[in-house]
């Protein structure tokens, strides 16, 4: 176990994410209006020549996707309602090459084949047929697929762990500075699971980008968080923000080490007691109510 030693971060930088009193309302002044994230602020640091994984853990309806979505700049998530979203010291006016998202559907088209989904952005970008092609097959090798063998299969043919390989050697391939995954192992069996878990780890050292994930599973949050949120629901809201120690060693043994039990219990407890709280009654301030230890 290495300690949650911060890295280091220069003074001048501005941070890689930063949400400050950011309010979303879906369907403000209609019958329908639901406030879904209420005055989120947090500062993910641009750490340099590493990135940092943030994990995102907190019940269904949170707002976890919501805030996914307004650092990627997708509509109707942006624009915030209230408050700024900046990344990289830049507030978000749309969707941009600077981030790049994985989410839990897999969202490959399925005309193309393994190769034309992974060259799509390089595509868009113009990039000349065979040097997109030799990156492709490039990218295609480091998810873990056989350049040879798969490159020309077609969406279906795959299986979920091979689709979510695609997916993320599509994102990659075009090196965003800030890679946003929503649930993205979140359909996986738990052993392909944790084979996804070790190759993200490995890319992330490689491209060094800073990652927001967001599961359902404190076992992955601890494992991949450098820094893990804590949300809570109604309105959905960041309760906590806890440093965790790095991800050294592969998944599967990591993740029966004795010290990695005692974080995800701690880590356990905490979300409980967050639920609770947020279960409690509110008096007229919509604080939560003290009540008396028995
Ligand atoms: N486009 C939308 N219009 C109205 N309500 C929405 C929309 N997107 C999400 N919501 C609501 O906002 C809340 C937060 O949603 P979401 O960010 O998807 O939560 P999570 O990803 O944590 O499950 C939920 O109650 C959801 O029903
Ligand atoms: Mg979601």
């Amino acid at each position: 176990m290495s300690d949650p030693t911060p890295a280091p971060t220069a003074p001048d930088r501005p941070p890689a994410v930063e949400f400050r009193k950011v309010t979303k309302v879906y369907g403000q002044g209609t019958p329908r209006e639901y406030v879904a994230i209420s005055d989120v602020s947090f500062t993910i640091p641009d750490v340099v020549d590493h990135g940092e994984i943030s994990s995102f853990l907190g019940p269904s309806g949170c707002g976890k996707s919501t805030v996914l979505r307004l650092v990627a700049g997708l509509e109707p998530q942006h624009p915030p309602t209230t408050g700024t979203v900046t990344v990289l010291g830049q507030g978000i006016v749309g969707p941009g090459a600077d981030r790049g998202m994985v989410f839990q559907d897999y969202t490959s088209f399925d005309n193309r084949t393994v190769l034309d989904n992974v060259v799509f952005g390089l595509e868009c970008r113009g990039v000349p047929r065979r040097e997109r092609e030799a990156e492709g097959l490039e990218w295609i090798a480091k998810v873990g697929l056989a350049p040879r063998r798969d490159a020309t299969k077609f969406p279906h043919e795959l299986s979920g762990g091979m689709r979510q390989r695609v997916a993320i050697a599509r994102t990659l391939i075009l090196r965003p500075r800030v890679i946003l995954m929503d649930e993205p192992f979140g359909a996986l069996d738990p052993a392909t699971r944790l084979d996804m878990q070790d190759l993200l780890v490995k890319l992330w050292r490689e491209v060094q980008a800073t990652v927001l994930f967001v599961t359902h599973s404190v076992e992955e949050a601890v494992y991949l968080g450098d820094r893990v949120f804590v949300m809570a629901t109604t309105p959905g809201r960041i309760a906590e923000e806890i440093r965790m120690p790095a991800a050294v060693g592969p998944a599967r043994e990591t993740q029966s080490e004795p010290w990695f039990h005692e974080q995800v219990n701690a880590l356990h407890a905490r979300i409980e007691q967050v639920e609770a709280a947020a279960k409690r009654p509110r008096n007229e301030h919509g604080a939560g109510q003290q009540v008396e230890a028995g």
